[in-house]
Order: C-alpha cells, then structure tokens, then sequence
C-alpha cells in the first residue's frame, strides 16, 4: 500500500512538471514570434488602434523620433518594437 502511495505521488509529480514543461516552451514559442515581427507588421498591429497612422513623409526623421517616444507609452511597446516601428516610418 506504502510503495502504491508513493508511486501516485511520483506520478503527480511527473504530470506536473511536464504541464510547467509545455507551458514554459509555449511562452518561448510566443515571445520569439513577437520578435521575428517586422516594423510593418508592428506598425500596422499597433499603430491603428487609436488614429490613422501619417504617410511616413510627413515627418523628417527626427519628428518621428519624438512621434515614436509619445506613442510607445501609449501603444505599450518595448524599445525594440518602437525602434523597428519607427525605422519602418524613416524608409
Ligand atoms: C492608445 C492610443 C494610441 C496608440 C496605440 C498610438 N497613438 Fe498615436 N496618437 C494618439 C493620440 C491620442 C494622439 C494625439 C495626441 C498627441 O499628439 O499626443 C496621437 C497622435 C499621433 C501622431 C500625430 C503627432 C503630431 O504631432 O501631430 C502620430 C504621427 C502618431 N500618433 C503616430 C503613432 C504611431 C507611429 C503609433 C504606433 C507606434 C501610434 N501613434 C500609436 C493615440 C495613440
């Protein structure tokens, strides 16, 4: 009866971390299809949420710059995707 307890634990035990296992690489797996994201795609998934986004020409680089440090807070973007966002605009 002792050995069958204790080979249901082990059991739970093994469920268990393939279940922490499985979700661990599927956050992975998430994370890494954020990055592979291009500034277009960014762009096209964050900046039309709230307005129409300018054609990229009618700011100068710096304008977009400044443009891109506003909008980040406001799209909750990390630094790596507003930098590819805004080098899409500067094209
Ligand atoms: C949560 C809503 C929201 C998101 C997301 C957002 N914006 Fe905006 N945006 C605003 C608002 C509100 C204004 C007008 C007020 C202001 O200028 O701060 C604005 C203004 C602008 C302007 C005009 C600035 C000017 O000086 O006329 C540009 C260009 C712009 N956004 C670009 C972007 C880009 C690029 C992104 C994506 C990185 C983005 N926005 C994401 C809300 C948003």
């Amino acid at each position: 009866m002792k050995i069958f307890e204790q080979k249901k634990i082990t059991w739970v035990m093994v469920a268990g971390f393939s279940t922490l296992l499985v979700v661990l690489i599927n956050s992975c797996a998430e994370s890494r299809k954020v990055a592979e994201k291009t500034g277009a795609q960014l762009w096209a998934e964050n900046c039309q949420r709230c307005h129409n986004t300018p054609p990229s020409n009618t700011f100068s680089r710096e304008q977009w710059i400044t443009i891109g440090m506003h909008m980040q807070t406001r799209a909750q973007l990390t630094d790596k995707e507003r930098d590819k966002i805004i080098s899409f605009l500067n094209q």
